[in-house]
């Protein structure tokens, strides 16, 4: 959770309350009755309730803020599904495996979150709500065999260790694609572990429509990434449990998952398909042509299975467009450079050529309190707050991020 004071809290909460009266055009006395009694409720528990509208849009809000995120340009499109009543991990982990059918259903990927109970008012008084510990969820395991180097996910190698301390058993011979069981912290913050049914996670069979070798390496992948670790902050609450999916941008699979040396490593294994000789320094470029041929591959095989897919040129011509419709909503977009830009073809796509700053902007999804979350604050560049309090207002939030970071 992310630590702020309760004033802080408080005017984050009539801050977003403002918001969402004023994009949603709703009459003012609405708007100042609603600020009254959330300031109330903020100021005694520490703690107040957000509607179910309220809720909806500072999800979608955070998703539009969250400057690392390509495919914002449908932030408004996310359906909500509110599960703040669901506490008991077995049922969390029951509505994420109904999320993940929902979401992935005939291949048409529809981008959803569920939202779990927040946590409420002062810590040391209340447990913690129940939280997903795994990434996302659906991950592959990764295993580190001694003398022969690893199989599957390396980048899942201490996830697999731990449920495997707990009793997770991976297939009688273990693969390069074998699914983990979701893991969930208890109001306790003791570990349960949750395997998926079969059926649960649809995963694609990657071939190349020319070079017929490609589909020799088996390989395959999921076709819903859901993050299920982030923390969602809307309003001065967190929800630490909060799992949302989107849908696959091709390079995220082929140049990162499968290409990353401390992922699948399937570089030299793809060139050798192509009739590449990796190991000879004739052709400095053949990573180059392995990364083209296995992202072509990638796409094409979604394709195939009718599996929403974005490619990264269009992805970022969509981001394009998404820059332009806040601008001319009268809001600067936040965007971190390093993680808009694609792996691939970088250059050539107009994103490359945009500067971009992540303005940290609350409603959003964080990480963790001490890294991305500690950077987390309002907005206090609008025009109607008056200079000097503007100055002020900035000086304070500049001394508070400093503060956090030092804790
Ligand atoms: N990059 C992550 C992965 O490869 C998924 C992150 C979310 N991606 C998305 N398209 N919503 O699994």
């Amino acid at each position: 959770m992310r630590r702020l004071g309760r004033w802080e809290r408080c005017e984050e909460a009539t801050a977003f309350v403002d918001l969402y009266h004023t994009e949603n055009q709703q009459p003012d006395c609405v708007r100042r009755s609603r600020k009254r009694a959330v300031a109330r409720d903020m100021m005694r528990h520490g703690y107040y309730e957000h509607t179910p509208e309220e809720l909806a849009y500072g999800a979608r809000v955070a998703w539009r803020n969250h400057a690392r995120c390509i495919g914002r340009l449908f932030w408004n499109s996310l359906e909500v599904v509110d599960c703040r009543a669901i506490q008991c991990p077995d049922l969390i982990a029951g509505r994420a495996i109904e999320h993940l059918r929902d979401a992935g259903g005939s291949g048409k990927i529809r981008s959803i979150i569920s939202i779990f109970a927040p946590v409420r008012g002062s810590r040391l008084r209340e447990p913690l709500p129940p939280y997903i510990e795994s990434q996302q969820l659906v991950r592959y395991a990764g295993y580190s065999i001694p003398g022969k180097g690893y199989l599957g996910d390396q980048a899942n190698l201490e996830p697999t260790r731990i449920a495997r301390a707990m009793g997770w058993k991976p297939p009688p011979s273990p693969g390069a694609f074998d699914i983990l069981p979701i893991m969930i912290r208890d109001a306790q913050g003791r570990r349960l572990l949750y395997t998926l049914p079969s059926g649960t996670v649809r995963e694609v069979d990657i071939e190349h429509p020319v070079h017929t070798e490609i589909a020799g390496l088996s390989l395959k992948w999921y076709t819903v990434p859901c993050i299920s670790s982030m923390i969602l902050t809307i309003g001065g609450i967190d929800y630490p449990c909060a799992p949302f999916n989107g849908y696959y941008m091709v390079t995220e699979i082929a140049s990162r998952n499968l290409g990353d040396s401390l992922r699948y490593n399937m570089l030299p294994r793809v060139a050798q398909c192509l009739g590449l000789n990796p190991g000879g320094s004739t052709d400095p470029m053949w990573r180059d042509r392995a990364l083209t041929e296995l992202n072509t591959a990638v796409l094409y095989s979604f394709k195939r299975d009718g599996v929403t897919m974005v490619d990264h040129h269009l992805a970022s011509e969509q981001y394009m467009m998404f820059v332009q419709r806040e601008q001319s909503s009268g809001r600067t977009p936040s965007g971190d450079w390093s993680w808009i830009v694609p792996p691939e073809a970088a250059a050539s796509t107009e994103v490359f050529h945009l500067s971009m700053k992540d303005r940290a902007l609350v409603p959003n999804y964080y990480k963790s309190r001490a890294s991305d979350g500690a950077n987390l604050a309002l907005n206090y560049d609008d025009e109607y707050r008056p200079r000097l309090r503007r100055h002020w207002d900035r000086l304070r939030i500049r001394l508070h991020r400093r503060l956090r970071k030092a804790k």
